[in-house]
């Protein structure tokens, strides 16, 4: 099995679901505790380092350019962090994690939706777009996605998100698309609505 260098921190609070946090390029494994921790106070935390290394920055997955993914590479890194999840919740004992994302780590995120769907138990995907031009059909039944977009993000255009909001609907998932008046970087409401909606998905 291909390890993660990641921070695992344990549940405080009951009946909470777990957060697999996903970084952006150049983030690390600490990077999203603090919104993991805003977003579902007292859920454990389970926050892997991206492997791909851009320029010693660490991504889920390699890009052929900004907003141009190498799809194989998406397809087998996915695979790769889905089987680091399986391997987690023996090791932590925690149940099938809900996903937080923010740009590639939403990106990686809603690959691992459509790759994997069992293994996410919901996904935050915060300025997330389309990870494969010809994912395979996919079974979410159900499965709650929070789909936060930005109106004058400079990388996702909103035709690319309203595809990926479509695209997960067709494959059964329950998802809230909203689009804020904000560009790629996360803003307040992005904190309140995916809390907000974390309390509301049982
Ligand atoms: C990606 O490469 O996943 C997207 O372009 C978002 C980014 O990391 O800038």
């Amino acid at each position: 099995m291909t390890e993660f260098i990641h921070r695992f921190e344990p549940a405080t609070g009951a009946h909470l679901p777990p957060l697999l946090l996903l970084h952006g390029t150049g983030g690390d494994e600490n990077d999203l505790l603090g919104l993991g921790r805003m977003i579902s106070p007292g859920s454990a935390l389970l926050s892997p380092r991206g492997r791909a290394l851009e320029h010693g920055m660490p991504r889920f997955f390699r890009r052929l350019a900004e907003g141009v993914f190498d799809e194989d590479d998406v397809r087998r890194r996915a695979l790769e962090l889905g089987d680091f999840v399986a391997d987690a919740r023996k090791r932590y004992e925690i149940a099938a994690p809900v996903a937080v994302g923010f740009s590639n780590g939403a990106n990686i995120a809603a690959a691992l939706l459509l790759l994997k769907p069992d293994v996410l138990a919901g996904a935050v995907l915060l300025r997330a777009m389309v990870p494969l031009s010809d994912p395979p059909e996919a079974e979410l039944s159900g499965k709650p996605v929070l789909l936060l977009s930005g109106q004058a993000d400079p990388i996702v255009p909103s035709s690319n998100s309203v595809r990926l909001a479509a695209l997960l609907s067709d494959a059964g998932a329950r998802v809230d698309h909203k689009v804020l008046p904000a560009g790629h970087q996360l803003s307040q409401a992005d904190v309140t609505l995916a809390r907000s909606w974390i309390g509301s998905v049982e």
